[in-house]
């Protein structure tokens, strides 16, 4: 019975903290949301830290990371902590194991995962390439598989990003245009350790895909948003083709959006 009271005193707790934490900086319709989410729905469930976090205090930047994740994506990423823990602890495995090589993103929106990169790639003396139109889809991208999607990510601006991720930030070149015709030589020349592809559609993500997997460091990292969310029939197949000709295996997380992660094996 003790037992279960302590369960209970730590959950009421954690979920205080974890929404104080969600909703630090932000006011009024966004806490709301959020609110509104932890308590009327079933979309939402209680998981603590991990005890590393907890017990251990190794992680002292995850309040700072968590500010910039949820920055103007709360009623998202709010509620998607595991999705923020992930990157957190894979990014510094990678880190642990000295895996060489720099960071990129193909797909940077508002700027919330590029920032999780751009801190820990500082922290690392690494480049990081933030690859995006700035501008959301483009026309020529929603066809075949996505061509019932509609545009969409228009709603952001470099100046919201770089704030985002922090002008701090010196390691990071933001790329704007659209991928692949965006590439640039030193691109090319670049070996990676950890890339997020988080661009939705088949088209930019299979350029991604392509583009990337030969260039990655063996043992580096590719985070690949939306696997299993079965919203993005596409970025599935992309990333279905790759491993299949590549003979990679994706492992799949319980995150929102349903990300996979592969570490590349050759
Ligand atoms: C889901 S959002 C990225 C969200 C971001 N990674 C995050 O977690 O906050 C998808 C982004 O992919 C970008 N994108 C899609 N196709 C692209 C292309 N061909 N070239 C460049 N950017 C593209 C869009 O502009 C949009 O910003």
């Amino acid at each position: 019975m003790r037992r279960v009271k302590n369960l209970y005193t730590r959950a009421k707790g954690t979920l205080k903290n974890g929404l104080l934490q969600a909703t630090m900086g932000f006011a009024g319709t966004e806490c709301l949301k959020a609110r509104e989410l932890y308590l009327n729905t079933n979309q939402v469930y209680l998981a603590y830290h991990p005890d590393s976090h907890c017990d251990y205090a190794s992680h002292p930047e995850f309040g700072e990371l968590l500010a910039r994740f949820t920055a103007f994506n709360l009623s998202n990423n709010g509620g998607d902590i595991p999705r923020l823990w992930s990157l957190i602890l894979n990014i510094k495995q990678i880190l642990n194991e000295g895996i060489e090589g720099d960071f990129a993103e193909l797909g940077v929106w508002r700027g919330n995962t590029a920032a999780v990169l751009a801190y820990y790639a500082q922290a690392s003396g690494r480049r990081v390439f933030l690859f995006d139109t700035y501008e959301g889809f483009k026309k020529k991208d929603l066809v075949g598989v996505d061509a019932n999607k509609k545009t969409e990510f228009a709603d952001t601006s470099m100046e919201m990003v770089r704030g985002v991720v922090g002008i701090e930030r010196r390691q990071c070149h933001y790329v704007k245009g659209h991928f692949p015709g965006s590439i640039l030589d030193e691109h090319q020349r670049s070996m990676y350790a950890v890339v997020s592809l988080d661009c939705d559609l088949y088209e930019p993500m299979k350029a991604g895909l392509d583009f990337f997997y030969p260039r990655m460091s063996k043992g580096g990292v590719l985070f690949l948003h939306d696997y299993s969310s079965l919203h993005w029939d596409g970025a599935k197949k992309a990333i279905d083709e790759l491993c299949c000709k590549a003979g990679e295996f994706v492992i799949l997380l319980p995150d929102k959006s349903g990300s996979a992660f592969l570490r590349k094996t050759k």
